[in-house]
Order: structure tokens, then sequence, then C-alpha cells
């Protein structure tokens, strides 16, 4: 997995060198699914079940009130565009899941709120994932830093266990749930991925089935981890 995460880490990259006003959100796909095979991994998301089609990139790419799972098309990046990029990659039979948010150009200081509060969320969710700990400690403390930096959070979309699975059974929600959730001992392996909006976080799916976009089209934020829970603390694994 540790290998799995270094390759989403790479993809991640090397989006954010690609990401330049001119270039379409294809072209994105087509380098991100070129650098995982190479890698000598399989993309994950490419034909992953939905409910009304398969997945059909290597990577999501949501731009602006597009919260997750926008797909790789003909759209061309602008200036002052809001991207998250999401990756998944297979090495061996294990899996590796991250996602990051860049803003084409300089962001203004609403924005720059919103990507810096939703990362700080992630990594406040990792540092709850100690053993002994429950999932509602990592949702917890990703609430808190959402509700600190006064942005909104996506509810319907969790993180989620991985492994041998993209999606395993585990569900880490990025608000308090109210119940303890199961018990953080070393060796869980989750995704922890706060999606937050800057007004309102209510969501629809639009009509392509993937595409999941804020109701109010406020810009939103989604950043993503897979860790390890070790004796040590936890282990980010989707990083160089
Ligand atoms: N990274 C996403 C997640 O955490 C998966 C993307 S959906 C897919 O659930 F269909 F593209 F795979
Ligand atoms: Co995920």
């Amino acid at each position: 997995m540790r290998q799995a995460g270094r390759i989403v880490a790479g993809v991640l990259a090397l989006m954010e060198e690609e990401l330049k006003p001119g270039v379409t959100t294809a072209a994105l796909d087509a380098l991100a699914e070129d650098y995982i095979r190479k890698s000598g991994a399989r993309p994950s998301f490419k034909g992953y079940p939905g409910s009304y089609s398969n997945y059909p990139a290597s990577i999501c790419v949501s731009i602006d009130e597009e919260v997750v799972h926008g797909i790789p098309g003909s759209r061309v990046i602008e200036e002052g565009q809001l991207v998250s990029v999401d990756a998944g990659a297979i090495w061996k039979g294990y899996h590796g899941d991250g996602a990051r948010t860049f803003y084409v150009g300089t962001p203004p200081p609403d924005v720059a709120r919103l990507i810096q509060t939703t990362r700080l969320a992630l990594m406040a969710g990792i540092a709850a994932a100690v053993p002994g700990s429950h999932v509602n400690d990592i949702s917890g403390a990703v609430e808190d830093v959402a509700i600190e930096g006064r942005c909104d959070i996506v509810r319907p979309y969790v993180g989620h266990g991985i492994g041998t699975k993209m999606h395993e059974d585990l569900q880490v929600p990025n608000y308090r749930t109210g119940r303890p959730g199961a018990e953080l001992v070393p060796g869980v392996c989750i995704a922890i991925e706060p999606m937050l909006a800057l007004g309102s976080a209510d969501v629809e799916t639009l009509p392509d089935g993937w595409t999941v976009v804020t109701t109010d089209h406020s810009l939103a934020a989604h950043f993503e981890h897979t860790i390890a829970v070790t004796e040590n603390g936890p282990v980010v694994l989707t990083t160089a």
C-alpha cells in the first residue's frame, strides 16, 4: 500500500505541474493514466461501477462548484479556477487513493481560506488516527477545523477503509456522528477525505451520473490521504 500510495502522490504532483491554462482535463487524465501504468500499477477509478455507468477515466477533475467525481473531457483549464484532482492506483493488488485541490493562479483570500481549511482538516483527522482512538475522533477533529475555518462540510460523501479494495467497510464521516465508531488498531488502513464548501455544502449529482456539485454553486475543496494506523501513530501512505 505504501508503493500504491507513492504512485498516487506522483500522479498528484504531476497534475500540479501540468495544471496550466489551456490544458484540457482529458489531457490531464491521459498523463495520469500513463504515469500510473508506467509505474506498474493500474488506475483503480477506470471502470469503477456507479449507479448509471462505470467511471470512464483514471482521475476525477472537479472544477469550482464541482465537489468530487468530475469526469475529464474537453473542458479547458483557465486562470482563476479551483481544481480538485482525485487519483487512485492499484499496485500488486493494493490500493492507494488521494486528492488535492489547486487554484490556477493566486487565490483570493476566501478561496485561500477554503483550500487551507480543507487541507488542515485532513491533517487534523490524520493526527487523530492513533491506536486506541475511534473513527469518531477523526471525524470530530475534521469537523472542528472546518468550523474554525468557517467552511461547510459536505456530508453525503465520507472517507473509507481501503486495502485490497478501494472502498472497504469502514466509513469515516467528516463530522461527529454521536457514536464512537470502530476502534483504530494498528493495521487499520483508511482514506480520510474532507470535502468543504465556502457557501452551503448541500450537493446534487449532475445528469452525467457522477459529477457532484454544490446546489448553490459555491466553491468546494477536497483533500484526501490514504493512511495506516500503526503502533507509532498514523503513517501517510499517499506521499513521496
Ligand atoms: N477517490 C474517490 C473516493 O474516495 C473515488 C473516485 S470515484 C471513481 O471514493 F469512480 F472514480 F472511482
Ligand atoms: Co477515497
